[in-house]
């Protein structure tokens, strides 16, 4: 085997960060305020005018996981309630569910596009059902139409996890903008980065009103506001909130970030659509193309190993690419294959099948706007040769 050990390890989810966040910090280091500030004020006015929507309907919050958690508890989910949500997501939709105090309800996936299905939902839907949370997995839109028309039937609370799906849209509409909630990610590997970061959009201003609150221990002022040159104001605690407010120093990437959002976007295209086409004569299940009137956000490119076809174990690919300096990830072993949810809940991976298939099969390829046209052949080259000559 041929090991490129003279070429640098490409790491999996990289983010490409310009001049404009480094200057942007060091501002915000040098004017000293770091905390909650302007620049969170700012950001959110971007990240409403990008979705089309009013400042007055977004949250900043420091990840995704505390947008979940607070859109829930302000839409007063709590204990006593059930949430349905997908098997094939990342432990933080379903913790911010348990950390509400409600319990989660799992609903396989859809074996083709890997999202929620809508039949699934519609058989596990109890009395005690108030809300649905959907992963608009990998970046590709869930089927909103038959979503949206559950949540109406059954007066469900209906939260889009949107961390994969800042430029998705389905049939001309941006996610996050279907349901009560849509809950974004800017963790490093994201589309748009802030490091560690979140945001809440909300249909209802009195939710993101809660949510603000919420976000910053129930006070009814900000921090920034009390300090403001216009006097020292008082702030009252109206209820036990959390600490999960932005700071000026992870907006102030996220502005210069979000300004990119489309050529980024426009670059994981390309690479997205190079690996379809390299992978074509491959024994390996390609991710299906974009459906009809849908917008992919393209955050993740997942291959499909099965060892039946292949002759080679997932687990074996995924140290092949790694031996030959690709970094690759997996999203994600099914929620059900965990040791806590299957203590807590009994849940057993067999019982979502298409969830279980997925994660004992899936690899994510590199899909990083920072890879170079070498740095994707690179990435191809690897695949071949992982399956062909393992
Ligand atoms: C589908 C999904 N939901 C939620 C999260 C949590 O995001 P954060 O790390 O910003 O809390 C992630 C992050 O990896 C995710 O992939």
């Amino acid at each position: 085997m041929n090991h490129p050990h003279e070429e640098q390890f490409l790491v999996f989810g990289s983010p490409l960060i310009g001049e404009e966040e480094i200057a942007e910090v060091t501002e915000s280091l040098r004017s000293c305020w770091l905390g909650t500030g302007p620049k969170v004020a700012r950001f959110e006015r971007d990240f409403a005018a990008y979705k089309g929507v009013s400042e007055k309907n977004v949250a900043a919050v420091n990840s995704c996981t505390a947008a979940l958690h607070i859109s829930m508890i302000a839409a007063g989910i709590g204990p006593g309630d059930e949430v349905i949500t997908t098997p094939l997501t990342f432990a933080a939709t379903v913790n911010a569910i348990i950390h509400s105090g409600a319990t989660p309800v799992l609903a396989d996936v859809d074996p083709q596009t890997m999202n929620i299905d809508p039949a699934q939902v519609q058989a596990h839907i109890t009395s005690k059902t108030r809300a649905l949370v959907i992963v608009h997995f990998a970046g590709r839109p869930c089927e909103m139409d038959a979503l949206v028309t559950i949540a109406q039937k059954y007066h469900l609370i209906l939260i889009e996890d949107c961390a994969h799906a800042i430029e998705t849209e389905y049939h001309g509409r941006k996610t996050g903008t279907f349901g009560d909630f849509g809950c974004f990610s800017f963790y490093v590997t994201k589309n748009v980065i802030t490091g560690e970061g979140g945001m809440i959009l909300a249909r209802s201003e009195e939710h993101v009103g809660r949510a603000k609150i919420l976000a910053l221990h129930g006070l009814s002022k900000d921090a920034w506001r009390r300090f403001s040159d216009d006097g020292y104001k008082h702030y009252y605690v109206t209820e036990c909130g959390f600490k999960y407010n932005m700071m000026d120093i992870q907006a102030a990437i996220g502005i210069h970030q979000l300004g990119r959002v489309e050529t980024n976007w426009s670059r994981r295209q390309v690479i997205w659509n190079a690996y379809q086409d390299a992978f074509a004569d491959l024994p390996v299940i390609r991710p299906t193309d974009p459906e009809k009137d849908t917008r992919h956000a393209y955050h993740l490119y997942t291959l499909l190993v099965d060892e039946k076809s292949t002759r080679i174990s997932r687990d074996r690919f995924l140290e092949q690419m790694t031996a030959r300096h690709i970094g690759v990830g997996v999203h994600y072993l099914s929620i059900p294959e965990h040791p806590y949810y299957q203590r807590t809940f009994g849940w057993r991976p067999e019982d979502y099948p298409n969830a279980m298939r997925i994660g004992r099969q899936t690899v994510s390829l590199p899909v990083s706007p920072k890879l170079t046209d070498t740095d994707v052949q690179r990435v191809i080259r690897a695949v071949r040769t992982s399956l062909t000559a393992p």
